[in-house]
């Protein structure tokens, strides 16, 4: 005892004392957030409808709200869609499907290369021995009109003070739970988000953004693309009841949660990691300033060199821009074959039309694709339903 003060007494309390309640606390927080091994995944997995409903956190106290389905415009300001004019076959599709959804969708016309004068074109940087050139052959590529665009619609964001928006394609296809898919999604980055800056869980739950605050760009709808290698750290698995089984995915998807996330199965469970090198902008969704920052760094004020998601995808990499990816993807494309598939790629234009059109289409990475329900929920047969129905005619 000689060899301690009574100062020296005093600190050795206060530290067992403190590792005492730190114990206890990390204990509540563990049991409290539910946290897992990877190996409980699947198990969890299992029950993960029933998880859904009484999923609940519970930080000193404060419990937040339930997850619930997402609104119309999927719990964003807006929902966008890039469409070329002529393409009234991809919007009679989209009105059908969003409608089948309850989803609300504004078209932005796409644009054509050659619709940006020689003047208004960004100057040409970056993109190294690939440096890309606005021109083939003499005429402005599709590349400078998909970029004006998606541009068009950061500036709209902009001009309009539009906190968010969720951007996709005229040719998306998604699942028919999208809305409980989509809430789930904003209840993890919102209410349970681990991998976020700081790792303060709670402190999204006092923001007032659907999805929190702190992102620019969220990626639900990529076609390949992977995390940051040097950070696998920062992930986030959980329970989603309308995950797709792998054998339902693109092989790019099965690849990444097999390899990468070591799961072996997808079904039931989703994951969420940071933005890195996201390929395609099929479905994504931006935040006011992320819009801001991409004007900037990508055409509005500074120059580019590379395909708009390319250029998104670097400066993402290198930290200017950030956001979530989510894995497998919420959103994916549906394909028909032939030239009908795209309005700028060579390869397919040069296709011929597949008569059948969507009659014949398909997709991938979905459980249960709207499209391909679409029959169902139209479904009617009067004269069979009415075969009973016989009145007495006198
Ligand atoms: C919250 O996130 C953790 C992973 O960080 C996950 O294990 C858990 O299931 C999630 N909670 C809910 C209710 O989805
Ligand atoms: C859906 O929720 C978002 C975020 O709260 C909101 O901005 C948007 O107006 C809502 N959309 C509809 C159609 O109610
Ligand atoms: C996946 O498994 C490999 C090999 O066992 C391991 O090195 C890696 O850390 C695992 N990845 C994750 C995210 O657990």
């Amino acid at each position: 005892m000689s060899l301690l003060t009574t100062q020296g007494i005093r600190v050795l309390q206060v530290l067992v004392a403190s590792t005492i309640i730190l114990t206890l606390f990390f204990t509540v927080s563990h049991f409290g957030s539910g946290a897992l091994k990877d190996s409980d995944i699947i198990n969890r997995a299992k029950d993960a409808s029933s998880h859904f409903q009484s999923s609940s956190l519970n930080f000193g106290g404060r419990t937040p709200p339930k997850p619930k389905p997402a609104n119309a415009t999927l719990d964003f300001q807006e929902i966008i869609y890039l469409s070329m004019p002529y393409r009234t076959d991809r919007q009679d599709a989209l009105s059908l499907i969003a409608s089948a959804a309850g989803l609300k969708l504004t078209m932005f016309p796409g644009v054509s290369g050659d619709a940006i004068h020689e003047k208004a074109r960004p100057p040409l940087l970056g993109g190294g021995d690939n440096l890309y050139d606005w021109e083939h052959d003499g005429k402005p590529k599709p590349a400078l009109g998909i970029w004006r665009a998606h541009a068009n619609v950061w500036k709209y964001m902009i001009d309009n003070d539009i906190q968010s928006a969720f951007i996709i394609e005229d040719d998306v296809d998604f699942d028919v739970n999208v809305k409980e898919i989509m809430g789930n999604f904003r209840w993890q980055l919102q209410y349970n988000n681990t991998i976020r800056w700081g790792e303060d869980v709670e402190k999204g739950w006092d923001e007032e953004c659907a999805y929190g605050c702190d992102w620019d760009e969220l990626f639900v709808g990529q076609c390949g693309g992977k995390p940051n290698p040097d950070r696998l750290d920062l992930h986030q698995f959980y329970p989603d009841p309308h995950s797709p089984a792998l054998s339902d995915l693109a092989d790019w998807n099965k690849k990444l949660l097999t390899k990468t996330w070591n799961l072996t199965e997808s079904s039931n469970i989703r994951v969420i990691t940071p933005t890195w090198q996201p390929i395609c902008l099929m479905g994504y969704a931006l935040s006011r300033m992320g819009a801001m920052r991409l004007l900037y760094h990508i055409g509005g004020w500074r120059g580019f060199g590379l395909p708009v998601d390319n250029e998104i995808a670097m400066r993402t990499a290198e930290g200017v821009v950030s956001g979530y990816t989510l894995n497998p993807p919420a959103f994916t494309s549906w394909r028909v074959g032939g030239s009908q598939d795209s309005d700028n790629d060579a390869g397919m234009l040069a296709q011929k039309v597949n008569t059948k059109g969507n009659m014949d289409g398909k997709s991938q990475n979905l459980k249960s694709s709207i499209r391909t329900s679409l029959a169902k929920f139209f479904e009617k047969s009067y004269w069979k339903d009415m075969e009973e129905e016989v009145r007495n005619v006198d």
